[in-house]
């Protein structure tokens, strides 16, 4: 019999991973789904059944589930995430809070899948790390990344159901309550917190992760991170510069032919990756190719995937797909 336990169920990354557990219907017996006391006895549809939500405590883990799905921040992972383990059940965490530990694996199932193969705990990075790693993961092995500049232009979605109700209120000139300021009309440069050098943990959190992923510490990688007000999926500005030359039609079917990767790149009819598109959707969406004329070896893209779907689902999918 093989259960899973959702934990986060009824928030906006839980809520998706349901819809893509009904879309790609694994090979999973019995569902779980938990929250905090706020929710605990809501009723949601989920497989064609009603479920009820049921609160997370001490006792949870003790039921000994095959798998645990964790999207209820990062104080409820380090609090739980271990127990369940110990229980001898395999935790797909969403947090940051176990991504740099150099024996968690940090997986992104078009790349490095298999490193999550023996571990009974799988981090999964953050959504615009994630994006821009598919893209980038096939060109570091064909021509060698020597440099990353990465500008993101971030939904609020990636701030959760909060995120999406301050844009919703501050559209109507209420006060902003998740962001610093008023995210309607504005464009944020701050998501997460600051740190001494001036970089946001965001920016610290793409450029470790990618380093980690691409298992490569010598890339050199600078990142703005931007709060956008749109609603849904992230854009990204990609700089790279690269080791080898390489020809740009060459490089742009290497990346059609790398997987979770769509090439919207027809600027003769206006066509590029866009928020609205990439939403409700599994693909990486890449556009805007070409070449950087003012470094050696450099290329411009414009990165788009919807980030609340492509940063939780598709790896627990994957993970447990690999499994049974
Ligand atoms: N949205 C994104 O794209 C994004 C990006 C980066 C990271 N993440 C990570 O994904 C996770 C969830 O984010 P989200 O955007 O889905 O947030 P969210 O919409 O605010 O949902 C939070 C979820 O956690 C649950 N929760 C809160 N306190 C709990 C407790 N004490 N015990 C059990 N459950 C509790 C909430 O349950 P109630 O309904 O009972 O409050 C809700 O289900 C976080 O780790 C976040 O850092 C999300």
């Amino acid at each position: 019999m093989i259960s899973c336990a959702i934990v986060g169920a009824t928030g906006l990354v839980g809520s998706t991973i349901l819809k893509v557990l009904e879309e790609k219907k694994l090979n999973i017996d019995e569902y779980y789904l938990y929250a905090s006391s706020r929710s605990a006895g809501n009723k949601i549809k989920f497989m064609g059944k009603e479920y009820k939500i049921e609160e997370l405590t001490e006792d949870v883990p003790l039921k000994k589930f095959t798998y645990a799905i964790f999207a209820a921040g990062g104080e409820i992972s380090e609090q739980y995430a271990k127990v369940f383990i110990n229980n001898d059940t395999i935790v797909i965490d969403n947090s940051s809070k176990f991504r740099m530990v150099p024996e968690v694996p940090l997986i992104v199932p078009e790349i490095n899948i298999k490193d999550a193969y023996d571990s009974k705990l799988i981090a999964n990075p953050n959504c615009s790390t994630i994006q821009a790693v598919i893209a980038l993961a096939p060109l570091h092995k064909q021509y060698r990344i020597k440099r990353i500049v990465f500008s993101t232009y971030q939904a609020v979605s990636g701030a959760g159901t909060r995120g999406l109700q301050d844009l919703i209120e501050t559209s109507m000139g209420n006060e902003a309550k998740s962001f610093p300021y008023k995210i309607y009309n504005n464009c944020i440069p701050h998501i997460d917190s600051f740190l001494d050098n001036g970089y946001t943990k965001e920016e610290e959190k793409m450029i470790k992760e990618t380093k980690k992923i691409l298992k490569d510490p010598t890339i050199d990688i600078t990142a703005t991170c931007v709060r956008v007000p749109v609603f849904n999926s992230h854009a990204e500005s990609i700089n790279v510069s690269f080791e080898d030359e390489f020809d740009i039609e060459n490089l742009r079917q290497l990346l059609a032919n790398s997987p979770g990767v769509a090439i919207l790149d027809d600027i003769s009819r206006n066509i590029y990756p866009l928020n609205t598109f990439a939403t409700s959707k599994d693909e990486v969406f890449i556009g805007r190719l070409r070449k950087d004329y003012s470094i050696k070896n450099g290329l411009n893209m414009w990165v788009v995937s919807d980030n609340v779907r492509k940063r939780s689902c598709n790896k627990c999918c994957a993970n447990i797909r690999r499994n049974y």
